[in-house]
């Protein structure tokens, strides 16, 4: 440990619940050691960490989405003297292989949570003239970069006179971030109402630890999102859903001024604009409840975001009439009648079909909804074989929220079936308690209308 070099990693400030758990699944997926100088508070954009070498930094932060960019830290403090102090102190033996003068260089100031102008910013940056720097300055592609930055809170509207902390060092390596704009949905081929966001497909990615060669399943693949994640980082990916027309790229267009979907719209086009169209096995019009995989077929993760009912309907293949058969002449053309599934049953069947279809060890990640005022932990889904590694939540309003749960399959079943807990019924909560918008408001007042005239005409005639 007394090798350990002391680094900082400056994080994006959204999605802050789950930076946590994303470092957690990657430093064991990757068998890196880290360690924390100081335990960081949940808001604080910076960690100040350890780590043996500036590879293992290297390689993490290589996979970390809600990284910025990471640092070794020649010195910090809470004042800008002792700053000075402390970078005037950095052993020279370690400074120098950075300084001579082949090395050409540029120093970046930045100033957290607020604004200065870039003269003040050419001030501040002066104020380092003391460092033995022989090389030539290089503002656009520089040898070495060394970073400056100033902490003023995480309230833009109110930062103090002076800055609560100050870091100095020379900058490792970026995070992920690039990618989120490079899988942006706005310039995807094909999305939907529900297609999930980039920088949280990512995330789930990286909590179901994805690494070149795995098979990832999405059994409510919708638009494919989260498969585009997942073969990103080498993963074989299979997708599967209960709705033909989404599979086939005949729902209705979700971009405000598409009014029809082009020919080629598919999963597939997605991974053949990404370049993965080598991770793409494929997609199937498959109802969840029907297994159609081998018996012992695993895979290493399925990752997945399953319906809740709100904006898509929970729903499975059945009828509630009884001996219901099908005339043979109907059969070839017959479209299946859905009946509703409920949450309970799928969570269930869910973690049920992880213990039958994951490796050892595999993970399953995936979305589960809640609301918030009954949230207990005792309300989520469990299973015998399956552990629960991390949970983490993203607030969608002031009474609901999605958590990220991340389960890993700790040993196949016995005869013992899982535990079957009760869910929330999420659904009938949202619309029970939600207020209503003026749209729906108006759509109520107009069935009301509807119906009195109705009841009017019917009387009249
Ligand atoms: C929240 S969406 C998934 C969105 C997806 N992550 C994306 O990025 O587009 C849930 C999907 O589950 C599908 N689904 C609903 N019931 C199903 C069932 N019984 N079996 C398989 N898929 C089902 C829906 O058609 C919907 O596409």
């Amino acid at each position: 440990m007394s090798n350990f070099k002391t680094y900082l990693l400056w994080f994006a400030q959204d999605h802050i619940n789950f930076r946590r758990e994303e470092i957690n699944s990657l430093l064991n997926l990757l068998k890196i050691e880290m360690t924390f100088l100081e335990e960081p508070t949940l808001e604080q954009p910076y960690w100040l960490v350890k780590f043996s070498n500036e590879n293992d930094l290297k390689t993490l932060s290589n996979r970390l989405v809600s990284l910025k960019y990471a640092l070794e830290l020649w010195g910090y403090s809470d004042n800008i003297p002792d700053l000075h102090r402390e970078v005037q102190n950095y052993p020279k033996s370690l400074m120098l292989p950075y300084m001579s003068a082949e090395k050409t260089f540029k120093i970046d100031v930045e100033t957290f949570c607020k604004h200065f102008t870039q003269k003040e910013k050419v001030d501040k940056l002066e104020t380092f003239n003391y460092l033995p720097v022989e090389g030539k300055v290089n503002l656009k592609n520089p040898d070495v970069v060394f970073n400056y930055i100033e902490f003023y809170g995480v309230d833009p509207k109110s930062p103090p006179e002076k800055p609560y902390m100050v870091f100095f060092g020379r900058w490792i390596a970026n995070g992920l971030r690039s990618l989120i704009n490079q899988l942006s949905l706005k310039t995807r081929k094909f999305i939907g109402n529900t297609s999930m966001d980039p920088q949280l497909s990512l995330l789930m990615a990286n909590q179901a630890k994805i690494q070149e060669g795995d098979i990832i399943l999405d059994p409510f693949v919708g638009t494919g999102s989260l498969l585009v994640a997942a073969a990103q980082f080498g993963g074989y990916v299979y997708g599967a859903d209960i709705d033909y027309l989404m599979l086939h790229g005949r729902t209705r267009p979700s971009r405000i001024k598409q009014t029809k979907r082009s020919d080629d719209e598919s999963v597939k086009a997605n991974m053949i604009q990404y370049n993965l169209e080598d991770k793409y096995l494929d997609v199937l019009v498959n109802d969840f409840t029907i297994c159609y995989w081998k018996e012992n077929f695993l895979f290493d993760a399925i990752i997945t975001d399953p319906p809740y009912g709100i904006r898509e309907a929970t729903e499975k293949i059945g009828t509630a009439k009884s001996n219901y058969t099908i005339s043979e002449e109907h059969l070839a053309t017959h479209i299946p009648a859905k009946v509703d599934y409920g949450l309970s049953n799928l969570y269930h069947d869910l973690l049920n079909f992880c213990v039958k279809h994951l490796k050892i060890g595999g993970r399953l990640v995936c979305w589960f909804p809640v609301y918030r005022d009954d949230y207990d932990e005792n309300c989520l889904p469990t299973n015998d074989c399956l552990i629960l590694k991390a949970n983490s939540e993203q607030i969608l309003n002031k009474h609901t929220s999605r958590r990220l749960l991340t389960y890993e399959k700790i040993k196949d079943a016995s005869d013992f079936q899982g535990l079957k807990n009760e869910i929330m019924d999420f659904r009938a909560k949202y619309y029970d308690t939600r207020e209503e918008t003026r749209r729906e408001k108006r759509l109520r007042d107009a069935n009301i209308r509807d119906k009195n005239w109705k009841e009017y005409l019917e009387k009249n005639n």
